[in-house]
This record gives C-alpha cells, structure tokens and sequence, in this order.
C-alpha cells in the first residue's frame, strides 16, 4: 500500500475511505505523469551534440511510433522542417535514425556490409513467412547468390513469354463472361484494390511462378496465401515469435505452401519436363552454390514464397494507384489508346495489335503512367538497417551509434520540389524528356545531367548504386530489388490490356483519389476505393 499511497498523492490522506478504483487511477495516472517528466528531463538534461538530435515524445518505448505510422512521409517532412536531414525518433523502444536527402538514401543504401546489417531487422518477420535458409534467414553471403539465381534466371526469353501470359489473363480476367461476373456488363463500379490483388496475384503466378502455382489459385491456394499474408504485419517485427492465432495460421500455411513447390519440383522431375516451362522455379531447380551444392528443394520452395510475397504487395498496390489515378484523368487512358495504335497498329478487324516484350520499350507514355505512380505512391516508404559499427555522418558533428538503428525513405527525394518540380501533382508527362535508354530499367533513372552513373557488382550482377538519383522505388546497393524488370513488364502488360477493353472514371461527387494506407508494411490506397468504369466500343 506504500507506493499505492505516494502515488495517490493528494487523495493520500483520504485513501482508507476511498473506492478502490478510484485510488488506482489516480495512482496510474501519477506514475504517467512521473514517467513523462522524466523521459522529457531526460530528452533535455541527456541531449548529446555528437548525436542526431531526438524528435521530441513524451512517451518512452511509444515515442513517435503512433505519428510515424499514421503518416510516415507527414512525420518525416515535419521533422525534416524542424531538425534537419538527419534525426533520431523513437520507434517502439528503438533509437531510429532518419537520414533523408540523396545523401542520406547514399549513407544508408550503400553503406559497407561490415557496418549496416538488413537481415537483423528483417528475419524476425520475414523467416517465419518465407521459411528457413534463405533471403534474412542466411548470411548476406548466400543471399547475393540466391538473388543471382533469381536475376539470372529472368532471361530475355522468360520475359516474351511472360507478357503474353499475363496479357491472357488480364483479358480473361476483365472479360464479360470471366466467372467472377464482375465485368459482365458495359458498366459499373468496382473496388479496386482487392480486385486488382486478385489479377496481380493470378498474373505473378501463371508467370513467374508456373501454371501448376496457377492452376492451384483456383481451389485451396488462396486461402493458404491469405493465411501466410496475415503474418507479415508490422507488430511481427516485434512479436513474431508468439503463439498467436495469426501466427499459427501463418506456420501452417508456410508448412503447406512450401509442401505444394515441393510437390510441384517432384512431379516435373517425375514427368521428367525440366526444360519446357520458362518459369522461376524450372530456373531454381537448375541453379548451384558456388560451391557446387544444388539448391535444395526446401530453399526453392522458401524463394518462390519470398519472390511471391516480395511481389505482390508492391506490384498490387502500384497498379491499383496507377488505375484510381487515371480514373481522374481520362484523356491520358485515351493517349495511352492512342499510343497502342499508333506504335502496334491494327488488325483488320480494327482492333489493336497484340503486344510483344519487345513492344513495351515502344511505349514511352505506358511507361511514364508506372514511372510516376512509383514516384508518387512508392510501396516502401521505410528501408531499415541496424547498425553494426559507429558511423560518422559526412558534413554533420554526428556519429551514429550501434544501439540505433538507421532507416532511409527514398520516397521523401521523389516528393521534393527541388527534384521534382509541383511535386505532389501526379503528372506522367513529368518524364516525356527522359531519354529513351533511361527507360529501360537496368538502372535508376532520374540521374542529373553530367553526373557520372557508379555501378558496382555486390554478387548479383553489375548495378548502379544510384547515389546520386532522388528516384530510387526499387532501392539501391546490396539489397537493391532485383524484381524491377519484371514489375515494370507486370504493370505495363496490365496496363496496356486493360485501357484496350474500359475505360475509368471517379464515381460522381468524388474528386482526387484516396489516401494511403501505411498500416501494413507497405503503402497502398485505401479500401475501399471504388470507381466506375465502362466498357470500350469496338472498333
Ligand atoms: C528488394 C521495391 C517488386 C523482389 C526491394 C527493395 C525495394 C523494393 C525498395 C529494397 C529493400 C531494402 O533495401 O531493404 C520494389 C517495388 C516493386 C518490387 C517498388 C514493384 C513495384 C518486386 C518483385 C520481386 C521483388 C516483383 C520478385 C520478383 C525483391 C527482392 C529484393 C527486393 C528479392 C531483395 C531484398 C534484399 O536484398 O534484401 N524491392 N520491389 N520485388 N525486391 Fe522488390
């Protein structure tokens, strides 16, 4: 009752005639006001020039955590307003390191493996996802190999079959007499973003991920991905590890998922047709360590679920902003028309022609619609990495030290006036100047004029290490995606076969799209985001 009592405070004298809840409160409420006046004193009397500076909180362990997740770009502008491009915040308990700028996405995206570390932040969430021994479940050794498998393995080849497949599905998908029924009329409405996770997950698949992933979507498939998605939520960076319900569904749909890759490697080695699908895990099932070891079966089967998940998420999201942005400007799905017709050509019949992988480096403005959508509504608008030895900023009095961990957020260069003049207006005809070779997706492709392009080779081919570009969605450095080409194919290909066939308008009364969800891991627009659409005339 001792404590109780100090805490009571003013009702101390008068405890013994008091309800008991009531002294509780009072109690709780005191120890909060005891804990914010010494977190503040402390932010105040502990302030250490060598450091970035702490954005402020009253809060322990909470610290910003609730006003970087509700928006973390609003967050981060604001404290770039107050502090500067390097700060520190608070993130669940964590010393979190800001370092915005083209310098900052430099210091952290290109910093030497012996001083960041990804696979410390990440394993907790993504190995209980993908499964053991591969992406963070290695050492960044192994990881550089097995994303060399994956890169390699998109071939020229691989590529014009796979615009053609997801061009079918796409058409089958939005078709009037597709079995969903969601387009079986001339018009309607529809809610994007769960419709459109539904075609990127069908297109990733009949692709990328081979007919028989493909074949599997239609019976028990779905519900497997959905239980596995529900363990990669931001709390699982944390807790992960608990036995929750989520977690549960999760271990078991991860236990099923990789037993169906590997009931899918044995039937082709059975049937004995290694050679005939262009797929990813043909690639895989063919691919060796460097030293000598095939991948095993359980390691391909934990990369077709990380490439399935790295995809997915990012690419759905995309293409879902990318249609609720052309829904507010209708004459650019018409050039978007035009530009088919005008580069592809028609049939007799008087439709367009149909498209080869080849066709979609011909169709500049296809390819500025997903340039600026990713400019404007980057999936990844945190990258993390813990830090491993103190780092000295360059042109600051700090050195970062190893109890803090450093997050870069490329996507605040993409919104900045100085790079991207009226930055928050999505405007495709912002690139109609980039040069033809700057599309082309090797490289990050906002590079100033006369400054030099770095290319490094970090195990998985040569890559730019794209310091110097404000436009960095797919990353940079070791850890840079190595899925860029295959979602710009992905979201072109869609693109361009579904402004053939409708056409996308906002609903009466709404202007503008939707706000973003950050609650995920991910950004994307929120649901429901629903607009209407209409069928094209054939010509
Ligand atoms: C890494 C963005 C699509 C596979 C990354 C990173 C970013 C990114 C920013 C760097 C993460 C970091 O540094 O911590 C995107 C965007 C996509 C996309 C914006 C689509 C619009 C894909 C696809 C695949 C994929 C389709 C698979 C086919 C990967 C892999 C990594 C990666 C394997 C490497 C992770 C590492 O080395 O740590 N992606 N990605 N991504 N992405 Fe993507």
């Amino acid at each position: 009752m001792g404590l109780l009592q100090t805490l009571a405070g003013p009702l101390a004298p008068h405890i013994d005639s008091l309800p008991t809840w009531l002294v509780i409160v009072t109690a709780l409420a005191s120890l909060l006001t005891l804990t914010i006046i010494i977190n503040v004193a402390n932010q105040i009397l502990t302030r250490r020039s060598d450091e970035p500076p702490v954005v402020f909180h009253l809060l322990p362990w909470i610290g910003s955590t609730v006003t970087y997740g509700i928006d973390p770009y609003a967050f981060f502008f604001k404290c770039r307003a107050k502090y500067g491009d390097v700060f520190t915040f608070v993130l669940l308990g964590k010393k979190t390191t800001v370092c915005l700028g083209t310098k900052g996405n430099d210091f952290i995206l290109n910093a030497k493996l012996k001083d960041v570390n990804a696979e410390e932040i990440y394993h907790p969430l993504t190995t209980p996802v993908f499964g053991k021994d591969v992406v963070y479940d290695c050492p960044n050794s192994k990881l550089m190999e097995q994303k060399k498998f994956v890169k390699f393995g998109l071939t020229t080849s691989a590529f014009r079959s796979y615009v053609t497949l997801i061009a079918e599905e796409t058409r089958q998908f939005f078709s009037r007499d597709a079995p969903s029924k969601r387009f079986a009329s001339t018009s309607g409405t529809v809610n994007l973003p769960p419709t459109l996770a539904e075609l990127t997950i069908y297109t990733a698949s009949r692709s990328l991920q081979g007919k028989e992933v493909r074949e599997r979507f239609d019976s028990g498939f779905a519900d497997l991905y959905h239980d596995l998605d529900g363990g990669f939520v931001p709390i699982n960076f944390k807790l992960g590890w608990m036995p929750l319900p989520h977690n549960r569904r999760r271990d078991r749909a991860q236990k099923k998922m990789a037993q169906t890759y590997m009931d899918i490697m044995t039937e082709r080695r059975k049937e004995g047709n290694l050679e005939k699908e262009e797929d990813m895990i043909w690639n895989l099932m063919n691919c060796e360590y460097k030293n000598g070891t095939p991948v095993p079966d359980k390691e391909v089967a934990h990369m077709m679920i990380a490439l399935l998940m790295a995809g997915q998420h990012s690419s759905s999201a995309t293409i879902t902003w990318i249609l609720l942005r052309l829904a507010t400007r209708p004459e650019i799905q018409d050039e978007l028309l035009e530009e088919q017709r005008q580069v592809l050509g028609t049939k007799a019949d008087g439709s367009i022609a149909d498209m080869t992988y080849e066709d979609l480096a011909r169709l500049p403005l296809h390819n500025s619609v997903v340039k600026e959508t990713l400019r404007l509504h980057t999936p990844i608008h945190s990258v993390m990495r813990v830090v491993k030895n103190p780092l000295p900023v360059e042109g600051t009095p700090y050195t970062i030290p190893t109890s803090h961990v450093l997050l870069a957020s490329p996507g605040v260069t993409s919104r900045v006036a100085e790079h991207f003049p009226d930055p928050m207006l999505w405007e495709p005809h912002r690139w109609d100047e980039t040069p033809a070779e700057k599309h082309a997706h090797l490289a990050p492709s906002h590079v100033k004029e006369g400054v030099v392009e770095e290319k490094e080779d970090y195990g998985y081919g040569l890559i730019s290490k794209g310091a110097a570009s404000p436009y960095l969605p797919f990353g940079a450095g070791r850890h840079r995606c190595i899925g860029e080409q295959f979602a710009y194919l992905q979201l072109q290909t869609i693109l361009a076969t579904v402004v053939r066939d409708l056409r996308f308008k906002n609903v009466e009364g709404v202007e503008g799209v939707v706000g973003t969800d950050y609650s995920s891991l991910f950004s994307r627009p929120l649901n429901p985001a629903i607009v209407r659409w209409e069928r094209r005339e054939k010509k």
